[in-house]
């Protein structure tokens, strides 16, 4: 349905051209929900806005439901209005002079789909259905909750019945409880309508949760496109390792085809193509991958001692020092550990992961 290939996009300032974009490559299928995830100034919403039709690329090609959106080798450029596109920022952007059904009825009214006005009424009680906003269609739109501007701002994106919903960070702006409800019905809604979603987030955990696909970007490229629970299983870079999730990460150095030594000991465990001997790496591993004993120093395992306790309610997260180096051990909320008591420490080699 989108399809980016070696998009390229410069800025040129007085200090100087900021590369946002260094080729970019993504294709969002029909239906799928796409997030792009990465650290401020990374070039999400340059993406974004180059798929909105927003910013014109310098280089590559985007591909919009099988036709030639940008090229600008070819001097293809079609205009954001012509890209059948929905789109939902972090400033909601709804219009304080109007109500409700007035807003969501501004884009049947003055796009390009000129559409009769029964007609407009109904697709208006739909979208607010669909948001679940139903019965609120007269009230002004300064007497809505974050929340309830949130989903008036989506009905309005997605009341032209898009091919493409784009959106930037929409639940930045909700308090932490909010943002997570708001994340469970988006999902539900978009996948209700079965909109093809491109999705801008630089919190990893909405990215986790609400992306059948995700993008690490770092630096104007995509590091990863994956799952979400391949991007977290299997980071295949250190950075996108840093950036997702938790991780434990220690120096090593390669000392056989499948050997690692570091200050845990040497390790039989597989190191990456085109890393040979003697080189160094970072090895790392999940808190939630790292087991103790209470009983100390078992055979097979890594004597330590706790030194810190983070209690979550639901799970703990302790430290552990092990001959100098701290671990962080992420337990259930019930387990009984304490400050001071020593520990054997297991992790299982299936659970290293090694970066260059
Ligand atoms: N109009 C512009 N003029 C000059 N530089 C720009 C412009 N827009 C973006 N940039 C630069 O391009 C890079 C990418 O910006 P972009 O807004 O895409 O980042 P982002 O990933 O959306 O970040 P954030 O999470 O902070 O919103 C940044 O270095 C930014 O400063
Ligand atoms: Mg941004």
């Amino acid at each position: 349905m989108i399809r980016i290939r070696g998009l390229k996009k410069w800025f040129d300032s007085r200090r100087g051209r900021v590369e946002a974009l260094r080729g970019i490559d993504l294709e969002v299928a029909e239906k799928e929900f796409c997030v792009l995830l990465g650290p401020s100034g990374c070039g999400k919403t340059t993406t974004l806005r180059c798929v909105a039709g927003l910013e014109k690329p310098d280089a590559g090609e985007l591909e919009i439901a099988g036709t030639i959106a940008n090229s600008p080798t070819r001097r293809i450029y079609v205009p954001t209005e012509k890209r059948d596109i929905g789109m939902v920022f972090q400033s909601y952007a709804i219009w304080p002079h109007m109500n409700v059904f007035q807003n969501v009825a501004f884009p049947l009214i003055r796009g390009r789909k000129q559409i009769a006005k029964d007609l407009v009424a109904e697709k208006v009680r739909h979208a607010l259905r669909l948001v679940q906003l139903d019965g609120l269609e007269d009230r002004p739109a300064t007497d809505l909750s974050g929340g309830q501007q949130q989903r008036v701002a989506m009905a309005r994106a997605m009341v032209t019945e898009p091919k493409i919903l784009l959106m930037d960070e929409p639940l930045s702006n909700l308090d932490a409880r909010l943002r997570e409800q708001m994340r469970v019905e988006l999902k539900k809604i978009t996948k209700a309508v079965g909109v093809t979603t491109l999705y801008v987030t630089h919190d990893q955990a909405e990215a986790l949760s609400l992306g059948d696909k995700v993008c690490v970007m770092y630096n104007g490229e995509i590091l990863q496109t994956a799952p979400p629970h391949e991007v977290y299983a299997k980071p295949n870079s250190l950075f996108v390792a840093q950036f997702v999730g938790e991780m434990n990460f220690i120096k090593g150095h390669v000392t056989g085809p499948s050997q690692v030594e570091c200050p845990l000991g040497t390790l039989p465990i597989p190191v990456p193509l085109g890393v040979s001997v003697a080189s160094s790496v970072t090895l790392a591993v999940r808190p939630e991958h790292v087991k103790l004993n209470c009983a100390d120093g078992l055979l097979d395992s890594l004597s330590g001692a706790i030194t810190s306790k983070n209690y979550l309610g639901d799970a703990q997260i302790l430290e552990v020092n092990i001959n100098g180096l701290s671990l962080l051990v992420k337990l259930p909320g019930d387990s009984e550990f304490s400050i001071g008591q020593k520990a054997g420490v297991m992790i299982p080699l299936d659970r290293w992961h090694v970066y260059p």
